[in-house]
C-alpha cells in the first residue's frame, strides 16, 4: 500500500483495522482479531462500547472544546469530581492532559514548582527504577530505567537515578522472603536520597505493577509502605505511575489501593479513555495544589488539549461502565481464571519460567533454562517472533524483549478487556500457546 503514514516502523506493511467488535478488531479483509493486551493495557471495555459512543455522540452535539484558559466544562468538572471520590486519601486535584506521557511530564515538573513554591529550590533530583517505563517525551524517558529506550536520547536527557525494580522472580535470595527482599530493595532509595544529599531530591517515581518493560511485575508485599516511609522521612514526594495498571486493570480501580499506601501524586491515562478518547491525567494532593495557591498561584505548563470536553466525556462513560457494572470484581473473578488458565498450559512449559500479575494484568517471562533462569539470546529476537505468530493466529498481545536489563530476557504482557468472557479467556490461552511453540520452533 502507498502510504504517507510515518508509522512505528518503516518496515513491512500493517492490515488496516476497521471495525471492533467487543473483544476484537476486525480489519479490511474481514479478520478477527481477540485483542488479548488491549492494545497495550489501553481497551479495557473493548472495541464497541454502546455507552461510551452514546455519550460521545451526545458531547459532540453540545459541547466539543472550549479552552481551559478561559472555560472550565461540565464533563470535566463531572471527571474530577469522580476521581477524587476514589483516589487514595489525601489526593484532591485532578490536572487533565491528553496521554501517559503528558501526565508523567506534568507531574516532574509539578513536583519541582512545588518546591520552589514552598522555599526549597535545592530540590531537582528525581529517583525511579530500571526496568520502568514512564513515556517517551524528553522528562519521562529520563524517568523511565529502560537501557534500551534511553540509550540513543541519553545525551538529552536530565540526570536521573535508578534504584533497582522490585523482581521477586529475578532478585529475591533465596535466603529472604517476599517481604524481607520488599525491604531490602526498598532501603535502595533511602541509600540513594542519603547519596546524592535529601536536600536535592524531589521525587521517587515508580509503577506499583511494572507494565510493558517487565511484564507485570507487581511489588512484593510491604515494597510500597516502605517507600512512603522513606520518602516521608526526607521529604521527597511519592509519584506512583498507574498509567498502565491503574483505573481497574488489577481489579482496583487505583493499583495502589492494593498496597495501602497513597502518594503524593499519580498518573493515569489508557484505561481512563478505553482507547475511545485520548486522556491522561495527573492526580495530586491537597497540600501540593495548596502550596500553589498559595504562592504564585499559577502552574507553569499547559496544553492545547487539557481537559477536553470530548476526552473528559470518554472518562466519565468508562467510569460509569466500570463502577456501574461493578467490572472491578469482574477483572477481579477473570483475572483470576486467566491466571489459572496460563499456569495449566504453561505451569510446566521448559521456556516459561515465571507467571504473575494481577487482576487483568498478566505477564509471562520466557527462559531458555527454568533451573538456572537463563533467558535466550537475545540475537533470536524471540519476543518479536511471539508477536508476529500470535498476530497472524488473531491474537494482539504485547511481548517485549529486554526483560531483565533492557537487552537480555523476554515476556508477554496481557491485558484484555475487562469484559472478556470465559471462551475467550481459553482462546487467548490457546492461540498464545500456538504462537509461543511456532517462535520457539521457528
Ligand atoms: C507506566 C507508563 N507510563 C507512561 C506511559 C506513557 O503513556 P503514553 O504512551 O500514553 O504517552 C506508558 C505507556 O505505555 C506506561 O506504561
Amino acid at each position: 500500500m502507498n502510504s504517507h503514514i510515518f508509522g512505528r516502523s518503516t518496515k513491512g506493511t500493517l492490515p488496516v483495522a476497521v471495525a471492533g467488535d467487543g473483544c476484537y478488531l476486525i480489519d479490511a479483509d474481514g479478520r478477527r482479531y481477540l485483542d488479548g493486551s488491549g492494545g497495550a493495557a489501553v481497551s479495557c471495555l473493548g472495541h464497541s462500547n454502546a455507552a461510551v459512543r452514546a455519550a460521545l455522540h451526545g458531547q459532540i452535539d453540545q459541547l466539543a472544546f472550549a479552552h481551559t484558559g478561559f472555560f472550565t466544562s461540565a464533563p470535566a468538572e463531572r471527571l474530577a469530581d469522580r476521581l477524587i471520590e476514589q483516589a487514595p486519601e489525601g489526593i484532591d486535584r485532578v490536572y487533565l492532559v491528553s496521554g501517559g506521557s503528558e501526565a508523567v511530564e506534568a507531574a516532574i515538573k509539578l513536583a519541582r514548582q512545588y518546591f520552589l513554591e514552598i522555599g526549597q529550590p535545592d530540590r531537582r533530583r528525581v529517583i525511579a527504577r530500571r526496568q520502568s517505563y514512564h513515556g517517551n517525551t524528553l522528562g519521562a524517558l529520563a524517568a523511565g530505567g529502560n537501557a534500551w529506550r534511553r540509550a540513543q536520547f541519553a545525551p538529552l536527557l536530565a540526570e536521573t537515578s535508578h534504584i533497582s525494580p522490585c523482581y521477586d522472580y529475578r532478585d529475591r535470595r533465596a535466603d529472604e522472603t517476599p517481604e524481607t527482599y520488599g525491604q531490602r530493595v526498598a532501603d535502595e532509595l533511602e541509600t540513594e536520597i542519603l547519596r546524592l544529599g535529601p536536600e536535592t531530591v524531589m521525587a521517587f517515581v515508580a509503577e506499583p505493577v511494572v507494565g510493558a518493560t517487565a511484564g507485570a511485575v507487581p511489588a512484593v508485599p510491604g515494597y510500597l509502605k516502605r517507600i512512603r516511609e522513606i520518602c516521608d522521612r526526607h521529604g521527597v514526594l511519592l509519584i506512583l505511575d498507574e498509567v498502565m495498571c491503574g483505573m481497574g486493570r488489577t481489579g482496583h480501580l487505583f493499583a495502589c489501593l492494593e498496597d495501602g499506601v497513597a502518594p503524593d501524586m499519580i498518573t493515569i491515562a489508557k484505561g481512563l479513555g478505553a482507547g475511545y478518547q485520548p486522556i491522561g491525567a495527573l492526580l495530586t494532593s491537597s497540600a501540593i495544589y495548596d502550596a500553589i495557591a498559595a504562592g504564585t498561584g499559577f502552574f507553569q505548563h499547559g496544553h492545547t488539549y487539557m481537559g477536553h470536553a470530548m476526552a473528559a466525556t470518554a472518562a466519565n462513560a468508562v467510569l460509569d461502565e466500570i463502577l456501574g457494572r461493578d467490572l472491578l470484581a469482574r477483572v477481579r473473578v477473570q483475572g483470576d481464571r486467566l491466571d489459572a488458565a496460563l499456569r495449566a498450559e504453561f505451569g510446566d512449559h521448559p521456556h516459561v519460567g515465571d507467571i504473575r500479575g494481577r487482576g487483568l494484568f498478566r505477564g509471562i517471562e520466557l527462559v531458555r533454562d527454568r533451573e538456572t533462569k537463563a533467558p535466550f539470546d537475545p540475537a533470536r529476537g524471540l519476543a518479536a517472533r511471539i508477536k508476529k505468530e500470535a498476530f497472524a493466529a488473531g491474537l494482539i498481545c504485547y511481548p517485549m524483549s529486554g526483560t531483565i536489563d533492557g537487552q537480555n530476557g523476554d515476556h508477554v504482557l496481557l491485558a484484555p478487556p475487562f469484559i472478556i468472557e470465559d471462551a475467550q479467556i481459553d482462546e487467548l490461552v490457546g492461540k498464545l500457546s500456538t504462537a509461543i511453540a511456532g517462535a520457539l520452533a521457528a
